[in-house]
């Protein structure tokens, strides 16, 4: 018996030597150790033996255990790191190959310009004040000097918000159709001298090419004694050749606003022709950029300025057309599309 326990280890190990995969190491496991193996069938038949002679078998059986499963433990290991060794030899780590591109984001073309627009007043001496986009009509209209029956009003260009204004009692609310009315609140919290200016989003009913339903405004306004139209000339000529560049021209048109008067709107030489004449500028050399003019005396009143104490001039300009002037994009709505393939080109 003893003879049958040395060939046994020798048969398994040998089997061992030579397995290649999991599958086979077990098959040894179950051939040789398992309830039904070779070494339990040699167990089985100690019974029959004197007792000295199965001690001395048993402890002999023991150890041929002990050394299979040692084997078995060993032919594992051995298989895990071959699997391991060539799976990292297929698999080359080729550290000469660039990185991976991290994608960055940047701001949007309007932010930009908005920004731009903003750091040019700053330098001039303007602070920056900001109101809110649903606004009391009393501001958005009444204050600013704009009558009942002024066709911005109609519920055909401004978003009314509350209907149930009336029963409320506080007049009804509208999301503002420009950035005027902060002039207002500005000068109401605040006495004069008063020069800074109000970026923020306006809304209208309006939607083409050239038209968005919500887009940006910068407002601008400055009140104290002897405010005069050259200064608002001068100031506004700066900005113009901040933004588009020093050869930039401008030209002050007389118009009309209800806050203003006088009122002008103000156009500069084209930026793609540089003023001799061409399709985007409609061959007249000019482009129209903003509406300006002298603050009106009711404005100020509303305000509780005193028109004989103090004047001031005032200005609003339309954020996306200065951006789609200053790097010819034709369609507005390409600004509000998100695409960032557009994007990436600002
Ligand atoms: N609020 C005007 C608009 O939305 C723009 C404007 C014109 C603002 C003249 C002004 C101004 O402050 O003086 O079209």
């Amino acid at each position: 018996m003893s003879d049958k326990l040395d060939g046994l280890w020798a048969a398994a190990k040998a089997e061992l030597d030579v397995a290649t995969t999991k599958d086979a190491v077990e098959a040894v496991r179950v051939k040789y150790t398992g309830k039904k193996g070779a070494l339990s069938a040699i167990l089985g038949g100690m019974g029959k033996l004197a007792p000295e002679e199965r001690k001395a078998l048993g402890e002999q059986a023991n150890k041929v255990k002990a050394q299979l499963e040692a084997a078995l433990e060993q032919a594992a290991v051995r298989l895990e790191e071959a699997a391991l060794e060539a799976e990292l030899a297929g698999a080359k780590l080729d550290v000469t190959l660039p990185g991976r591109h991290v994608r960055l984001g940047r701001r949007h073309p309007v932010s930009q310009t908005l920004d731009d627009i903003v750091a040019t007043f700053a330098r001039l001496g303007f602070d920056v004040a900001q109101g809110p986009e649903i606004e009391l009509d009393w501001f958005n209209f009444e204050a600013l000097n704009v009558p009942a029956d002024h066709p911005a009003r109609d519920m055909q260009d401004t978003f009314y918000v509350d209907a149930q204004w009336l029963a409320k009692g506080v007049g009804p609310t509208v999301l503002r159709t420009h950035t005027s009315p902060v002039q207002i609140r500005t000068m109401l919290a605040q006495k004069p001298p008063v020069r800074a200016v109000m970026p923020g989003r306006v809304y209208r009913k309006d939607s083409d090419q050239t038209h968005t339903p919500m887009f940006h405004q910068v407002e601008g306004l400055y009140v104290d004694r002897h405010v005069t139209f050259a200064e608002l000339k001068g100031t506004l000529d700066a900005f113009a050749k901040a933004f588009f560049g020093a050869k930039a021209k401008t030209r002050f048109r007389p118009s009309f606003f209800p806050f203003t008067e006088p009122s002008a709107e103000v156009d500069v030489s084209c930026v793609f022709c540089g003023g001799k004449g061409c399709r985007v500028c409609k061959q007249s050399g000019w482009i129209e950029v903003l509406g300006s003019g002298l603050v009106h005396p009711n404005v100020l009143k509303h305000a509780s300025y005193d028109p004989a104490e103090v004047t001031g001039f005032a200005f609003g300009m339309g954020i996306e057309r200065l951006t789609m002037l200053r790097y010819g994009i034709d369609d507005l709505r390409t600004m509000f599309e998100n695409d960032a393939r557009f994007l990436a080109q600002f």
